[in-house]
């Protein structure tokens, strides 16, 4: 039995469809692994859970406990892909409530993320909320140009050494950057910080399991060793050239498969509150893969039971292109028995003796039942437990679809020329030289 596994029962795809589409399968796992598609020189994720640099890996644990020891807060400072992974892991696997938890009981640094908006409120905000304590960033940024992140990182390095003095605040600030290029490798060298390396060959969304999300993941406290074994495991299992066993494969194979029958947008769903940047990294992996040349799947998400109280009507009963996709985990990290209650004045007591997690299964099968006999397809990802090994599994599990993806639909599924182009404006509207 594999740790995820994926049922496409619930999508109206025959099995012939799956058959016709196979060859172009094929033809796209060989352009990813043989470097031949577009964008190949961004694919060094692909074998990275094997190939990954040990030295670098090792020093971002050993950073990762120096964090923990001399900080009681964890300031990660970037944006899109150089933020969304590490939060999606530290949100799925910690704690619900984990910075609000008391110091001893969240054994680790309390951890906020910055520079992924131009918010003055939201910036200085966070300043009054970590007044007095003892803290450390790590600033994050490929390019080490992007404008979000370079403000923040201005206003935090000044907070940082006007508390400790230039030369302790060294000891707090740790990058994560190209390994030559961009202002922030210049500062960092000139400054002497610790810094952390965004291989060439991956771009940011396919970042995460490299320094840029392994070092606030580990400073979280979570076993970054088992999230890499999940990763192998995973670039093993989908690195299969069979669709008929390839997880992975059939995801990318049914999206595209829908895609033609007019499904445009897909909405990833959960029952779990906390995969809700898991969700929002899915949705730049995605739509910044595939979204272009006037081409590309809507990626959207909801939060289940909250949405069905919000968008559940629309997707019952409206316009027919959307398909969803249902991350079911099967065993939740706790759970309770509900108890008789003597009054039974909510009329409740039918549940007794069941757990929540019961009720949330039956919701998820009862939704599952009304959106598809409303003719909404429903993909279902099922993963045994939310843990670090079946975490790293799963995102491999995406990036591996997502590049399939993107090349059955005939794009380059790695670079990103629409939000280079924002920034370009951005800069020129601001004023800086040489735009
Ligand atoms: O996937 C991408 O490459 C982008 O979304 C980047 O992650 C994002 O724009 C941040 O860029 P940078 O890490 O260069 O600051």
């Amino acid at each position: 039995m594999r740790s995820i596994s994926l049922d496409y029962t619930h999508s109206f795809i025959e099995d012939y469809e799956l058959e016709n589409i196979k060859e172009y399968v094929n033809i796209a796992h060989n352009m990813l692994h043989d470097k031949k598609g577009p964008g190949s020189e961004y694919t060094g994720w692909v074998n990275y859970p094997k190939e990954f640099d040990i030295d670098e890996y090792e020093r971002v644990k050993l950073a990762s406990e120096k964090i923990r020891k001399n900080s009681e807060v964890f300031i990660v400072i970037g944006i899109g892909g150089s933020y969304l992974g590490a939060r999606a892991c530290i949100e799925a696997l910690n704690h619900n409530f984990y910075n609000m938890l008391t110091s001893e009981k969240r054994n680790g640094p309390e951890i906020y993320f910055v520079g992924n908006n131009v918010s003055s409120s939201y910036i200085l905000e966070l300043l009054e909320l970590i007044d007095g304590k003892d803290i450390s960033i790590n600033t994050i940024s490929k390019s080490g140009t992007t404008t979000e992140p370079a403000i923040a990182f201005r206003i935090f390095k000044e907070y940082i050494e006007e508390k400790y003095g230039k030369e302790e605040a060294k000891n707090r600030i740790y990058i994560t950057t190209d390994s030559e290029k961009g202002a922030l490798k210049e500062l960092a060298s000139k400054e002497g910080y610790e810094t952390f390396t965004v291989p060439d060959d991956i771009g940011g969304r396919y970042s995460i399991l490299t320094s840029v999300g392994l070092l606030p993941i580990a400073v979280s406290g979570l076993n970054i060793d088992e999230i890499m074994n999940g990763a192998k495991d995973g670039m093993e299992e989908y690195g299969v050239l069979d669709l008929d066993k390839n997880y992975s494969y059939q995801y990318a194979a049914i999206r595209n498969v829908l895609y033609r029958k007019g499904k445009e947008i897909e909405m990833l769903t959960s029952y779990e509150p906390s995969l809700f940047y898991l969700q929002e990294w899915w949705k730049q992996l995605f739509g910044e893969s595939e979204g272009k040349d006037l081409k590309g799947i809507y990626p959207s998400s909801a939060s289940f039971t909250t949405d069905l109280h919000s968008l559940g009507q629309l997707i019952q009963d409206g316009r027919r292109n959307i398909f969803e996709t249902v991350i079911n985990i099967e065993e939740p990290k706790v759970d309770m028995i509900l108890k008789e209650d003597k009054e039974n004045l909510d009329g409740l007591n039918f549940l007794s003796g069941k757990t929540i997690d019961f009720v949330n299964k039956k919701a998820f099968e009862g939704t599952l039942m009304a959106h598809t006999s409303g003719g909404v397809p429903n993909i279902i990802l099922n993963i045994e437990k939310m843990n670090e090994y079946n975490f790293g599994k799963l995102i491999y599990f995406f990036e591996k679809s997502c590049a399939i993806s993107g090349y059955l639909l005939g794009v380059n599924p790695f670079n990103q020329p629409g939000v280079e182009e924002y920034k370009k404006n951005m800069f020129k509207l601001l004023g800086k030289p040489g735009y």
